[in-house]
């Protein structure tokens, strides 16, 4: 199978449609307040803060609405301003409008705050009316958890025992960023934490990826389409490949990313999630219930990785030191807050089965690594092979072969340069029965209104909780990683780390795992 040819690709199929001003199905929010606690910290900075101000500038935020943002740095409403201003500045550097940024800022406000003392949410309530009263927000209010994961717990149960999480004259919804919990139990404790005061309809748990563009196209790409659900299924697929790789390092996240690995920080989440949207059976109707309960089901029928035969489902690894984008980088091992002798893995590989009607004996092959030479992430469709080749008398002689002949691969890009593509086979023009791979394209041109964070942003403040995991999911999705996790993190001391290097396509082990079924991996 050659996997490095490009076929030459024919005509594409592009996107024009302008964008739709009514948003095509998304409501304008109802006037709101959202509480950021964890306001000065990173993702505040990089995401929140921006996405509100981009969500406000082009016109997407209900006319009633105002931030408050709660930290431990001791400073005020203008003090505040300066620190987001910077953040949002610096995340648009093209198209950030001072005037703008004045006005949007006019909705923003600072309270410092201790999260370990029950006073400052006993003094929330006090802070918020006043400014539910200016804004017209009523009492509609969102919590989000923009939080190191430890403090997850105090302040959800401090904000329950405040009262706040009441929905008698509004609502009242928490976010709750990744990673979801540790382990089985610590996402079953936190479900109970969050369980206590709030109910699954006023939760909201991240995961991104959800919220990417052509993820959210899966189900419409399978389902509004009549010719390629008839061959989604083990009679027509080979296997599928998700793949989410990135040529960024652990940065300045060494503090999480230690005692998390890849497998806790891509796996539980945005991995398995690519995974129940490729297989899931079609939801009885598009509303978050239904496509839940769908998820569900692959999540349960997903066949456990037997723990004794490990090293035939799962790879692990970690960089050192490489050249990406002919830059040197350090290895893993020498970033800012790493251990020398970290066991951490920013690699891993893995082959699962889902044991059900569909898909019995159809492997699915998962990988996800840091400083990989290349940044994307796509799922690919493999499907079987032709059963008979009338073209072989002629093919064999010229060395084109049934095995030299690509199967058909259907390739959905959730990023970079989002699209799909089907390869099939045509004849070579002027040959008598050459065979050559076409590629049919589908690009979306960059007409995005909404980036993942924004979307979500907004969902939350309609109550859509399409695109939030659910507490059951966490807690299934956790069950399948963290007997491997466990069963892993008692070998750490045989890892033979760093196995990669930087700007490489992983490690050389994460290759037999495909080779060993007679497969080999999509070139990065
Ligand atoms: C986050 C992980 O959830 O996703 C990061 O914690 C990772 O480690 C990031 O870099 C990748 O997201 P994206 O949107 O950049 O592909």
């Amino acid at each position: 199978m050659n996997e490095e040819a490009t076929p030459p690709s024919g005509r594409q199929a592009t996107c024009t449609a302008a964008p739709r001003p009514d948003f095509c199905g998304i409501e304008k929010p109802a006037p709101c307040g959202i509480v950021i606690f964890g306001a000065c910290g990173d993702l505040s900075k990089r995401k929140l803060i921006p996405s509100l101000y981009r969500l406000f500038t082009n016109g997407h935020l209900p006319d009633g609405f105002f931030i408050l943002g709660s930290d431990r740095i001791e400073t005020d409403d203008s003090g505040f301003h300066g620190i987001m201003e910077e953040a949002a500045s610096a995340a648009f550097p093209d198209n950030f409008s001072q005037e703008l940024w004045l006005k949007f800022s006019e909705r923003l406000f600072y309270t410092a705050a201790d999260f370990n003392s029950g006073d400052f949410f006993v003094s929330l309530p006090a802070r918020l009316k006043p400014l539910e009263k200016k804004f017209g927000t009523g009492a509609n209010r969102i919590f989000y958890m923009a939080l190191p994961p430890a403090v997850y717990e105090t302040v959800i149960r401090r904000i329950g025992d405040a009262g706040l999480a009441s929905e008698e004259n509004g609502y009242s919804r928490v976010v709750v960023e990744k990673p979801f919990g540790f382990d089985i139990e610590s996402s079953r404790h936190l479900n109970g934490v969050i369980g206590a005061s709030f109910s699954e309809s006023q939760t909201f748990r991240m995961d991104h990826y959800l919220a990417k563009e052509n993820v959210q196209n899966i189900l419409m790409f399978r389902f509004a389409n009549s010719i390629f659900e008839p061959l989604w299924n083990r009679r027509y697929i080979d296997h599928v490949e998700i793949t989410i790789s990135e040529t960024l390092g652990v940065e300045h996240r060494a503090g999480y990313y230690e005692s998390a690995g890849v497998l806790r920080d891509m796996f539980q989440n945005h991995i398995l999630q690519l995974l129940s949207l490729t297989a899931m059976e079609p939801p009885a109707a598009f509303v978050s219930e239904r496509v839940r309960e769908e998820k569900v089901k692959v999540f349960r029928s997903v066949r456990p990785v037997p723990l004794d035969r490990l090293s035939e489902h799962v790879v692990l690894g970690q960089y050192g030191a490489g050249r990406i984008n002919g830059e040197e980088t350090p290895s893993y091992r020498d970033e800012p807050g790493v251990s020398k002798t970290s066991t951490t893995p920013t690699y891993a590989a893995m082959k699962l089965f889902i044991d059900n009607w569909r898909w019995s004996g159809v492997p699915f092959y998962m990988r996800s690594g840091k400083r990989l030479s290349k940044g994307k992430a796509e799922i690919a469709i493999r499907f079987r092979a032709v059963p008979h080749l009338m073209f072989s008398h002629i093919l064999e002689p010229i060395g084109q072969g049934r095995d030299n002949i690509d199967p058909n691969l259907l390739v959905l890009r959730v990023q970079p340069d989002e699209g799909i593509s089907l390869q099939f086979q045509t004849k070579m023009p002027d040959s008598r029965a050459c065979l050559r791979p076409v590629l049919m394209d589908f690009r979306y041109e960059k007409i995005f209104l909404l980036d993942a964070y924004e979307r979500v942003l907004l969902d939350c403040m309609t109550g859509d909780q399409m695109l939030f995991v659910s507490g059951e999911i966490e807690e299934l999705t956790w069950g399948l990683l963290s007997p491997v996790i466990e069963r892993l993190d008692g070998m750490k001391n045989s890892f033979a780390f760093p196995n990669y290097q930087a700007g490489s396509g992983g490690p050389a082990e994460a290759d037999d795992l495909m080779r060993r079924d007679g497969r080999q991996w999509r070139a990065l």
